[in-house]
C-alpha cells in the first residue's frame, strides 16, 4: 500500500525515482474530494488536464476549455493535494502565442500553486520551452497524440507506428530536452518509441499508453473509476465502476422519495421542547 508523502513531492524526487528505476503514478484531478482521495492513496502527481473539457464539461472536444475555470479549478485541487507535484495543463486558448502561454503558466504556477506546467507541442514549439525555462517555468512536453489537434472522435488514434515517425518523436524529444523541457509526456504510442526516447534523453517520461519503457505513468481518473460518458481508451485500466455505483445510489433515491421511505424518523429536525413556565408570585 503506497503511502501519502509527508513532504511536498517536487521534480528532484521524481528524477530521483527514475535514477532508482521506480515508477511514479500520476492521474487527472479537477477537483479538492477527487484530489484528497488521490495524495491519501500515494499518487504522486496530479495533473489539472484539459481533458475536463471532455470528461466533465462534456463537449466534443479539449479545446473549448477556459484557462480561468482550470485555474480555479487547480486552486481546488492544490488544496486537496498541498504535497502533490501539481501539473497545469495549456488550454487551446493559452497557445495562440508565446506571450499568452507565459502568462497562463505564470497563473498556473501563482494562483493555482502548480509546479510545472504541461503542453501539447508542435515541432516548433522548442522556443517556447527555452523562454519558459529562463522564465523559471517547469515545462512538460507533451508528444505523441496530442488531443488539441484532433478534431473528430476518430482522430483518437496510436500514433509513432512505424520507424520513420519514431525517428521524429525522438528528435523532437531532443530538441525539446536541449531547449529545457523538464519531463516529455508521450500519448498513445507504442513501448518501441518509448524505449527510444527515454534512451535518448535523461529527463523522466510520462507515459499515457505508451507501454511499460517510461518512468512514470499517467491515466484520466474518470477512466480508471468507470466514471462518464466518454469511451474508455484501451490503454487504461478500469478499477473501479462507479459510474453505476452513483447510478445505483441515485436510483435508491428516486424510489425512496418517491414511495415515502425518506425521510425516516433519523432524518427529521425536532422542534425543541421550551422548559414550563415557572409560576410566578401573581400567577
Ligand atoms: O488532459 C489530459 O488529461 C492529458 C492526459 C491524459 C495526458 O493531457
Amino acid at each position: 500500500m503506497p503511502a501519502s508523502s509527508p513532504v511536498r513531492i517536487n521534480l528532484g524526487h521524481l528524477r530521483h525515482m527514475k535514477a532508482e528505476g521506480r515508477k511514479f503514478a500520476m492521474l487527472t484531478a479537477y477537483d479538492y474530494p477527487t484530489a484528497t482521495a488521490a495524495q491519501a492513496a500515494g499518487v504522486h502527481s496530479l495533473l489539472i488536464g484539459d481533458s475536463m473539457g471532455t470528461v466533465i464539461l462534456g463537449h466534443p472536444s479539449t479545446r473549448p476549455v477556459p484557462l480561468t475555470l482550470m485555474i480555479t479549478l487547480g486552486e481546488a485541487v492544490r488544496r486537496g493535494a498541498p504535497n502533490v507535484y501539481l501539473v497545469g495543463d495549456m488550454p487551446y486558448e493559452a497557445m495562440v502565442s508565446d506571450e499568452t502561454a507565459i502568462s497562463a503558466a505564470r497563473r498556473f504556477r501563482d494562483e493555482a500553486g502548480c509546479d510545472a506546467v504541461k503542453f501539447e507541442a508542435a515541432a516548433e514549439h522548442d522556443r517556447l520551452v527555452a523562454k519558459l525555462a529562463q522564465a523559471g517555468l517547469e515545462t512538460i512536453v507533451h508528444l505523441g497524440l496530442r488531443p488539441q489537434s484532433v478534431s473528430s472522435a476518430d482522430g483518437y488514434r496510436a500514433q509513432a507506428r512505424d520507424e520513420a515517425s519514431i525517428k521524429t518523436v525522438v528528435s523532437d524529444a531532443c530538441r525539446m530536452v536541449a531547449a529545457g523541457a523538464h519531463m516529455l509526456l508521450l500519448e498513445a504510442v507504442p513501448n518501441e518509441a518509448s524505449q527510444a526516447v527515454v534512451a535518448a534523453v535523461d529527463v523522466p517520461v510520462i507515459g499515457c499508453g505508451a507501454g511499460p519503457a517510461c518512468d512514470g505513468h499517467v491515466v484520466v481518473t474518470q477512466d480508471l473509476l468507470g466514471i462518464g460518458a466518454t469511451p474508455t481508451p484501451r490503454f487504461v485500466p478500469v478499477f473501479a465502476q462507479l459510474g453505476r455505483a452513483m447510478e445505483d445510489a441515485m436510483r435508491c433515491w428516486v424510489q425512496s422519495s418517491g414511495d415515502g421511505s425518506y425521510p425516516a424518523p433519523e432524518h427529521l429536525y425536532h422542534v425543541r421542547k421550551q422548559p414550563a413556565a415557572r409560576p410566578t408570585a401573581s400567577s
